[in-house]
């Protein structure tokens, strides 16, 4: 493969600013597979991130004490860190605007909780033109531009109208949906044009690319060569690549960790803390696609049903805080927490409770001691791009005991499917049925399902997502598909 230098652009930078004590501020390294699986790519090829620091720009650190801070970030990473900032009106109207109350509802196909403002739309272009901008400041022509999801996707748009030459690549992280739902975006040849600007489009799993092709062919009656995993779309004056690339995990980072002796320990007290049942677990961002409300009620159905399982399972629901400026998730808590209650009312008995609510960010050790030790993983969104939190427990699972029910409507499915239980999340009494299946399913089976599940996510990890993503975008190879 070419050794161009590469760019990366996405909403955040893989970095947190933190204001320590004193108002002193800090910086700290991001988490996740993409930060872990870009790193060494980046270093490698001289690289550079640009995004966003997560903070209003009223309330950034200074010019100076921020770009002295971002060149620190810079030397421990190896590669360098570009910020673009967003004032509070951008915040409000780009990130939990349109973002997060248009594209994200809409493209997890829950139309019913978009809020299509004109405004939104107008400061969506404003901030991907800012982004663009800092894509020409910081590039060269022969670099490759890589943009990250659905907060950016005019800006290869935006670099075409600057008369910038740059090869750009785009992956969706989240689903695509199909046409009928596509076409109540207001939106909807600006947004399928602007993807029509790069020159690779990579979307999570087959159907999502078969959504994508299905919308192009409608809305623009383009040609399309198609063959399973990459198609071509002959546009006007040029062509572009279009792709599944299942993203995945850094399986050896999970399992390694998993091994040490500071989450074996944190695994022990967790079990000698809840003793004498098998332990389930969901760990989800305070989101409305993954179900959560669905699930509490999924899972006191089966306690309803199933009275072998009272006193011998215990359902340990992680919920991490998420986009606390957007209203339906402020909501949504206190649904969660009703039901929570709710169920814990109705069936907790002297030395058991049913359901063990965590409302806050785990640390790292913490979140693999639960991976490691809960016997069943309770994964049903409604609708998710890829999950990453079914893949993570697997690759934990070392003891390999573990079940891994999933939603069929989570892109690991589409991978998963063969080993995990899985079920549709709106059908209450299927998830109970299936929670009770896990309940009773032998070690034996268990064993060998789980080692299945493992084998396939070490094969296809992060680190093949991203070669294969650039191999094709920065060869346009048409010979090395990735495998979904
Ligand atoms: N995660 C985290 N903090 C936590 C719990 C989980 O950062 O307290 C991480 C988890 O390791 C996983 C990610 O959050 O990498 C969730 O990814 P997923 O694809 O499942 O869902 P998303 O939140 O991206 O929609
Ligand atoms: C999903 C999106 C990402 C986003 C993440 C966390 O995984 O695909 O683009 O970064 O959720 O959401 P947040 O709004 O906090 O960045």
């Amino acid at each position: 493969m070419e050794t161009r230098r590469l760019a990366v652009i996405s909403n955040r930078l893989p970095i947190v600013l933190k204001k320590a004590k004193r108002g002193k501020w800090e910086i700290e390294p991001g988490s996740g597979g993409l930060v872990t699986a870009l790193g060494p790519v980046l270093k490698n090829r001289d690289g550079i991130w640009i995004g966003w620091v997560g903070t209003n720009a009223e309330e950034t650190p200074a010019g100076p004490l921020l770009a002295d801070l971002l060149s620190r970030g810079t030397r421990e990473t190896g590669y360098s860190l570009k910020p673009v900032n967003l004032s509070r009106d951008e915040v409000k109207k780009y990130y939990h605007g349109f973002s997060n109350e248009v594209l994200w509802p809409l493209f997890h196909d829950l139309f019913s909780r978009c809020r299509f403002d004109p405004a939104y739309w107008t400061c969506y272009e404003q901030v991907n033109r800012k982004f663009a901008q800092a894509v020409v400041q910081n590039t060269e022509e022969s670099d490759y531009v890589w943009v990250q999801d659905y907060q950016l996707i005019l800006v290869g748009r935006e670099l075409k109208r600057l008369g910038i030459k740059r090869r750009t690549g785009f992956f969706l992280h989240i689903p695509f949906p199909p046409l009928d739902i596509f076409l109540k975006l207001p939106w909807r040849f600006e947004i399928l044009e602007a993807l029509l600007a790069y020159d690779l489009i990579g979307f999570q799993t087959v159907r999502d690319l078969r959504n994508f092709i299905g919308c192009v062919r409608a809305l623009f009656r383009y040609k399309v060569m198609k063959s399973r995993y990459m198609s071509r779309i002959l546009l006007p004056d040029r062509e572009t690549l279009v792709g599944a690339f299942p993203i995945s995990i850094d399986f050896n980072e999970f399992e390694e960790l998993a091994r040490t002796d500071e989450v074996a320990e944190a695994a022990w007290i967790l079990h000698s803390n809840l003793p004498n049942r098998q332990l389930i677990l969901g760990v989800d961002r305070l989101d409305y696609t993954k179900g959560i409300p669905e699930r509490l009620l999924a899972f006191g159905h089966a306690l309803a049903c199933y009275p072998d399982m009272r006193k011998k399972v215990t359902l340990i629901q992680v919920v991490v805080p998420s986009r606390v400026g957007v209203e339906e998730y402020g909501n949504l808590k206190q649904e969660i927490e009703r039901i929570v209650g709710e169920i814990n009312g109705k069936f907790t008995e002297i030395g058991w409770m049913p359901i063990h609510y965590v409302y806050r960010s785990l640390p790292r050790q913490e979140l693999l001691a639960y991976y490691k030790t809960c016997e069943i993983a309770l994964v049903t969104p409604l609708k998710d791009g890829m999950n990453l939190i079914a893949k993570e427990y697997c690759a934990s699972n070392i003891e390999e005991k573990g079940v891994l029910i999933l939603s069929e409507f989570a892109g690991a499915a589409s991978q998963l499917y063969h080993d995990a239980l899985l079920v549709n999340p709106y059908d209450r009494r299927q998830v109970a049925d299936t929670i009770h299946t896990a309940f009773v399913m032998e070690y034996e089976e268990r064993q060998i399902r789980m080692r299945r599940l493992r084998r396939s996510i070490r094969k296809h990890d992060i680190i093949k997502w991203v070669n294969s993503f650039l191999q094709a975008g920065i060869a346009q190879n048409l010979k090395d598909f990735p495998q979904a």
